[in-house]
């Protein structure tokens, strides 16, 4: 009978439904990826699972706005994650929701147990709570307002359900200790264990104000508050009661951002202690990708979506310039321009290059075949060596989810056949039998190491190295490649070439940013849209900006939207170019009550000069984005005309008064 293959399972965390995926989130749902195609090659048999966090009274309030039940909601908005996970590849084994009915189960399974161990006990929990807003605000004192609506917070006490969490302060440090690669990066290890140390106060984990949740059984009107019920979903995902059935549990690795390590680190282990049931082995914090020095968010107006990205320059690119930008577990900052940097130095003139060339080599040298090669020089044994040597500390660095330095070593192997076919320049070789047979050896040399470097960098790159495979010649699947037989050597003589494929063509830097900045623009407003056909929920337009996918697109709009969009007369006072941005002027412009500055995709078509003191209509009301880097606070209306849409300025023939507003 074969032996069943060790198995390895993956988590991200489960994601909440009152938004859709920012580079943020798509940060640890790629390295969950990456680590599953991983743990795959190295024969594991890999889970890994993702899902939405879908209760709670921010989801009641959303729907409530979109005037849709709960359920309703929550359903659009984890088919919008999950499809946009599909599209972008990021395809997990399991995608599990709260409101799933095993979940359900599971989380009142746990309770159970936690429940019939002494762990739970009933108590009265206050604080500060918005009549207004149904909702507790976190850590306000009395007289406190409400951070959402302003107005006072009322001194509220209910009864809730406790969970004796300061039972555990001695079991968790004991814990960390024996299992001291538990918690990950060793950074916030010292943190949890300095919490720790510090005491550990009863959790509440039951809520009666709360209506959307899961609820207590024979204790209605309780729900289950969000941590109880989110990380819960962990075990859910693998079968919940009956997890022995599926032998996953317990996790391998809880892959978190670092804002919420401590419930992972935790609550999580003393919720699993008290019911008896195993704990993860690891959980891995990662850092923040921040933009502007802040942490995205919808509010700030900063968020980067990667879908633009995707479209842009392939996902490929967002995967390699996410692992290899910043060190795994610490913050880094998010450019576009560092983004389409790397792209055009790594990928276009780096392992694309590489490939291109090599097919190109081998098509003219030798019919698109691959050639045996004659007796290896010093220095062809040099690159073999480093190539050989390459793949060990690869794997190493892999298996310490130092993602950056896999793929720097991985590189710093590109760069050596680089120089190689420099110093060895094959193209000059004439067709005499020797030179013939060098040529053979430095270009099965190049091929062979192209391919050591497509394997290796397969769990990263999982679009561009199946090209590349295929460009080999190769037949199998390169994600079943197993990585513990990966050889200098193996590239067998005689294989015909596959077709060349473009792998990353070089793009314009500046050109690329404002197409990636122009499609998340009209991701995060999208003009209405012009089909008037019933489109179904799964495969309604997804939006960065959080609202509910729209289930049928209205034909018409009735006047109270049109006056949602608040138009002015402006007057522009001054207008410039900016640097880097070919398309873009940046302008201020006088609005009656203020100057306000904005950005327009015009400055192809008007000098900047002509504009001033010119009339012009101005959104006033749209929420301030920044441009290239620059803020713009407001969008100048123009038609857009010809196919080229060139932009021709909305004014008037008439004088009329600066601020006026368009109705
Ligand atoms: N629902 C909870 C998690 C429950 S897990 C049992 C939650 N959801 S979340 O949608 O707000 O965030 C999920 C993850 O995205 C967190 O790990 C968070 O750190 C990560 N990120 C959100 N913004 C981020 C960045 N700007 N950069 C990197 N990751 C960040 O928390």
């Amino acid at each position: 009978m074969a032996e069943r293959k060790e198995k390895f399972y993956i988590t991200t965390p489960i994601y909440y439904t009152n938004g859709l995926p920012h580079i943020g989130h798509t940060y640890t749902t790629v390295v969950a990826d990456v680590l599953r195609r991983y743990k795959k090659m190295r024969g594991y048999d890999v889970v890994m699972t993702t899902g939405t966090d879908e209760h709670g009274v921010n989801v009641e309030r959303a729907a409530k706005k979109a005037e849709i039940p709960e359920s309703e909601f929550v359903a659009r908005m984890a088919e919008a994650w999950r499809a946009l996970w599909d599209e972008l590849g990021l395809t997990a084994d399991e995608f599990v929701r709260t409101t799933d009915l095993t979940h359900v189960r599971t989380v009142q399974w746990l309770f159970k147990l936690c429940k019939e161990n002494g762990y739970v006990y009933k108590g009265h929990y206050t604080g500060q709570y918005c009549i207004y807003d149904n909702a507790y605000v976190n850590d306000a004192k009395p007289g406190d307002p409400c951070p959402d609506c302003g107005r006072p917070t009322e001194t509220v006490t209910e009864e809730n359900y406790f969970f004796k969490l300061s039972a555990f302060q001695k079991p968790l440090l004991d814990f960390y200790k024996k299992y001291p690669e538990f918690i990950q990066p060793e950074t916030r290890k010292n943190e949890i264990v300095s919490f720790v140390e510090g005491g550990l106060k009863d959790l509440s984990i039951t809520r009666t104000t709360i209506r959307w949740g899961i609820p207590v059984p024979g204790e209605e009107p309780h729900v289950f508050y969000v941590w109880f019920d989110a990380l819960t979903a962990y075990l859910s995902a693998v079968g919940g009661p009956e997890y022995e059935k599926r032998g996953m549990w317990p996790a391998d690795v809880h892959l978190v951002g670092k804002d919420i390590i401590r419930f992972h680190t935790v609550y999580w282990p003393a919720f699993l202690m008290a019911a008896m049931l195993p704990l993860p082995k690891q959980v891995w914090a990662h850092g923040w990708f921040l933009m502007d020095a802040a942490k995205m968010s919808k509010s700030k107006g900063n968020v980067v979506l990667p879908r633009p990205i995707a479209h842009m320059l392939g996902m490929d690119a967002l995967r390699y310039f996410l692992l290899r930008e910043v060190v795994f577990g610490q913050d880094g900052n998010f450019s576009y321009d560092a983004l389409v940097t790397r792209y055009n130095s790594d990928l276009a003139n780096g392992l694309g290059n590489l490939a291109s060339r090599t097919a190109a080599m081998l098509e003219k040298n030798f019919a698109g075949k691959v050639p045996k090669p004659g007796t290896a020089l010093p220095q062809d044994n040099a690159l073999a060596k480093e190539a050989q040597n390459a793949i060990g500390e690869v794997l190493e660095r892999y298996d310490r989810f130092e993602f950056a330095r896999a793929l720097e070593a991985i590189w710093g192997v590109v760069a050596a056949a680089d120089k190689y076919l420099t110093t060895e320049q094959p193209w000059a070789l004439g067709n005499s039998p020797d030179e013939e047979s060098r040529k053979a050896t430095i270009l099965w040399t190049t091929a062979e190491l192209l391919r050591i470097v497509t394997v290796l960098a397969h769990p990263v790159l999982p679009e561009s190295t199946t090209k590349v495979w295929r460009l080999l010649g190769q037949s199998t699947s390169i994600g079943a490649t197993e990585l513990d037989g990966l050889r200098w050597g193996q590239l067998a003589p005689g294989l015909s070439l596959g077709k060349f494929q473009a792998l990353f063509p070089r793009v314009e830097k500046s050109e690329a940013i404002e197409r990636i900045e122009a499609m998340a623009n009209e991701e995060l407003s999208p003009r209405p849209a012009a089909a008037p056909t019933a489109t179904p929920a799964a495969s309604a337009p997804v939006t960065g900006t959080g609202a509910v996918p729209a289930a049928a697109p209205a034909e018409k709009i009735g006047i109270e939207d049109f006056t949602k969009v608040e138009m002015r007369v402006g007057q522009v006072k001054t207008a410039e170019r900016i640097v880097g941005a070919d398309k873009l002027l940046k302008l201020t412009v006088d609005i009656g009550t203020e100057i306000r500055q904005i950005c327009a995709g015009i400055a192809q078509y008007y000098e900047p000069e002509s504009l001033i003191g010119r009339k012009v209509v101005v959104v006033v009301n749209l929420a301030p984005r920044k441009l290239r880097g620059v803020e713009s606070n407001g969008m100048i209306v123009a038609a857009s005309v010809g196919p080229e849409g060139r932009p021709v300025l909305a004014g008037f023939h008439e004088d009329v008064e600066v601020g006026a507003r368009l109705k």
